[in-house]
């Protein structure tokens, strides 16, 4: 038997006003996609902005439902309408944000696991890893190079 470690990597900005132009234009079309967010139950707003490489930028918030479990988060709404609408465009980055309507969101909020999972096929798909930023509504900004750093073992389509 051996132990096998498994590292991650992620930077670790301040706040917005350090995070470079094109990424803080990013985050900004996150915020006002939280803003839109439909979230009557959870009161909890999340807004995804993705940058793909023919400079078109697709934006998602959370879309809840009375029957909890149809609701979407934003991550999935935005990555699944970029893969609907430019099949062929490769994604660049990612800059999420979330805040809840109860109270202020400082501290980072990653993708959840189930997000994780369907932007990591997007990366796999592509070939090419997708940066992903996120912050709450306001404070640090989390950066990790690649969705491979935040779902380490991840299943792809090798396993099938
Ligand atoms: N939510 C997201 O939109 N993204 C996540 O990664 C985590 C959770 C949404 C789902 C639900 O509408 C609300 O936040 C509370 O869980």
């Amino acid at each position: 038997m051996k132990e096998v470690k498994i590292e991650s990597k992620l930077s670790v900005f301040d706040d917005f006003n350090e995070l470079p132009p094109d990424v803080a234009k990013l985050m900004e079309n996150a915020i006002e996609a939280r803003h839109n967010a439909y979230a009557p139950y959870s009161k909890f707003l999340v807004g995804a902005a993705i940058l793909l490489d023919n400079g078109e930028v697709v934006t998602g918030n959370n879309q809840e439902n009375a029957s909890y479990p149809s609701g979407l988060c934003a991550e999935r709404t935005a990555i699944y309408y970029a893969g609907a609408k430019f099949p062929n465009a490769k994604i660049l980055k990612m800059a999420l944000t979330a805040g809840s309507q109860i109270q202020t969101t400082k501290t980072p909020i990653p993708p959840c696991g189930a997000c994780r999972q369907a932007i990591a096929e997007y990366e796999f798909k592509q070939d090419d890893p997708i940066e992903i930023y996120f912050m709450g509504e306001t404070g640090k900004v989390v950066k990790s190079d690649s969705l491979a750093n935040l779902l380490p073992l991840g299943f792809d389509k090798s396993f099938l």
